[in-house]
């Protein structure tokens, strides 16, 4: 089932608000904080996307979406940072980066018509590329940033190869994944109805059939997940944006 790409007309009137999801703990990167508030450049890491997000004209509000225990310690982490008049109160997540959205999504104000989610742990994405983004997704209804991957990727099953898609249609999906709002509701109902779990928003949207524009975005917006990753990211400082 196709569904149509939203009235233009009618979103174009509509908010556009950043979820930041930061609620996850972190468990990969071993670290005694959780990730979120893990130092990067002498910060907390949700700063620096907040920083970037709240810096894009395109972007009207951004809601951090942060661990329910952890709330009051993310108010204050927050409170220091200079604040560009978009931010929003911290909101609990939930247990699972699905549950956070959909947490972040239930606190948006009703004239909010589009939502880019985007994950805390990329702190080095740029201005323009969330600017391209929105964009892409004000044409489609939905669009993500993505980059080629460079290396040949294999479908792996039980430690054996099971097959190899064509390197050239395989890109690494990144975040901010911006969707119509109430395309992203639907998708999180369908999939809580139906007991599914995705690891992006993108890939609950796609089960609706609706289309998903591909927006080249940088290597450098990679995902601090592993100890070494926030080593590459001190050694990446955004210079541009
Ligand atoms: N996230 C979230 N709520 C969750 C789980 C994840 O908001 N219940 C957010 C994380 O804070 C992160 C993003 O989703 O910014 C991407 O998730 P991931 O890199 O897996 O972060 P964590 O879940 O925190 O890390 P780990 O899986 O290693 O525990
Ligand atoms: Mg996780």
């Amino acid at each position: 089932m196709l569904r149509k790409a939203p009235s233009p007309r009618y979103h174009g009137l509509m908010r556009v608000a950043a979820l930041l999801l930061g609620a996850g703990r972190g468990e990969r990167l071993r670290h005694a904080l959780p990730k979120a508030l893990v130092p990067l450049d002498g910060q907390p890491l949700i700063a620096h996307a907040l920083a970037t997000l709240e810096a894009t004209p395109e972007i009207d509000l951004v809601v951090p979406v942060v661990p329910e225990s952890e709330q009051r310690a993310f108010e204050s982490a927050l409170a220091v940072l200079h604040d560009s008049g978009k931010r929003w109160p911290c909101v609990p997540g939930g247990v699972e980066r699905q549950d956070s959205v959909a947490a972040g999504l239930r606190a948006l104000p009703e004239d909010v018509g589009w939502v880019a989610v985007h994950d805390a742990a990329r702190p080095r994405v740029r201005v323009a590329d969330v600017s391209r983004v929105v964009a892409a997704a004000r044409e489609a209804g939905a669009a993500i940033l993505a980059v080629p991957a460079a290396d040949t990727l294999k479908r792996v099953r039980d430690g054996l190869v099971v097959e190899t898609p064509p390197r050239s249609e395989c890109w690494a999906a990144q975040t901010p994944q911006v969707f119509a709002v109430d395309l992203l509701r639907d998708a999180l109902g369908r999939a809580a109805a139906e007991g599914r779990r995705g690891s992006d928003c993108s890939q609950l949207v796609e089960a609706l059939g609706a289309p998903i524009r591909v927006v080249e975005g940088d290597p450098g917006n990679f995902k601090i997940t592993a100890p070494r990753d926030l080593a590459l990211a001190e050694a990446l400082r955004v210079t541009d944006s």
